[in-house]
């Protein structure tokens, strides 16, 4: 039997702020923030020195004014890169963010805080492990005393079993692209108190199992208010969004 997990709101913004703002920076969360979500998903990787920062991608020229693999630079150096023009020029200059910033940011906003532990997968299993330890020691120092404010998440069963060692009291959910055939058996073993799952691999009776199963349940990305109803409707508790603007009144921000 999964422990039970209540999201405290039923929309997250994906990245920040979705698409409407240049994703993983703290101008994306303010802009989630903006347009009335209380709920923001990000993704974490160790910069050079092991010092978490707000990055998607293995390497920086998708949304980044810089080239190269991210581990390769320090935050400080990462600070100086323009992470906002790619998305809209009132937005150059956007720093790539470091993971203490977005947190001390979520907090100031009162945002829960879906904190994806996203490792430079190149790296592999160690680095997968130590960015779960980091991501979750932070953690810890900014949501331990605010239970049900913080979700570590994450694709790699090594970063979720390091984040369980470093802060055992951070509650923590297993991300699927596609759910296994024995997801109760990894988010056991893991100690996971939620699934989150892209919203196609869904199918009502799955949500209904890990619903039954005492789980918590996140989809992404969901855009569309219908589909979103639809979700809702078979158990699932929360979407993450990209279109903030399209889904608005599908869930009132409780
Ligand atoms: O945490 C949900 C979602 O963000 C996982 O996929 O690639 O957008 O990090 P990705
Ligand atoms: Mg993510």
């Amino acid at each position: 039997m999964g422990a039970r997990f209540i999201y405290p709101h039923r929309l997250i913004a994906h990245r920040g702020g979705g698409t409407l703002a240049p994703e993983n920076t703290l101008a994306a969360i303010r802009e989630g923030h903006a347009r009335g979500y209380r709920a923001v998903e990000f993704d974490v990787m160790l910069a050079k020195g092991d010092v978490p920062v707000l990055m998607h991608d293995d390497t920086l020229e998708r949304t980044t004014s810089g080239r190269g693999a991210l581990p390769a630079f320090t935050a400080t150096q990462l600070a100086a890169l323009d992470a906002g023009s790619w998305k809209d020029a009132r937005f150059a200059g956007e720093p790539v963010p470091q993971f203490e910033a977005a947190a001390q940011l979520c907090v100031a906003l009162g945002m829960f805080a879906n904190v994806e532990i996203k490792p430079y997968a190149p790296g592999g299993d160690a680095v997968a492990r130590a960015t779960g330890h980091v991501a979750a020691l932070v953690s810890q120092r900014f949501w331990g005393n605010r239970a049900g404010e913080a979700l570590l998440s994450s694709f790699s069963s090594q970063a979720l079993d390091a984040a369980r060692c470093a802060a055992p009291a951070i509650p923590r959910a297993h991300l699927f692209d596609a759910i296994p055939d024995d997801w109760d058996m990894q988010l056991d073993h893991l100690d996971c108190v939620a699934l989150h799952c892209n919203a196609k691999c869904l199918t009502a009776e799955l949500a209904n199992r890990i619903k039954r199963a005492g789980y918590g349940l996140m989809c992404w990305t969901v855009n569309d208010p219908d589909e979103a109803a639809r979700l809702f409707s078979w158990g699932v508790d929360a979407v993450c969004a990209d279109r903030l603007d399209l889904l608005t009144e599908v869930a009132p921000f409780v």
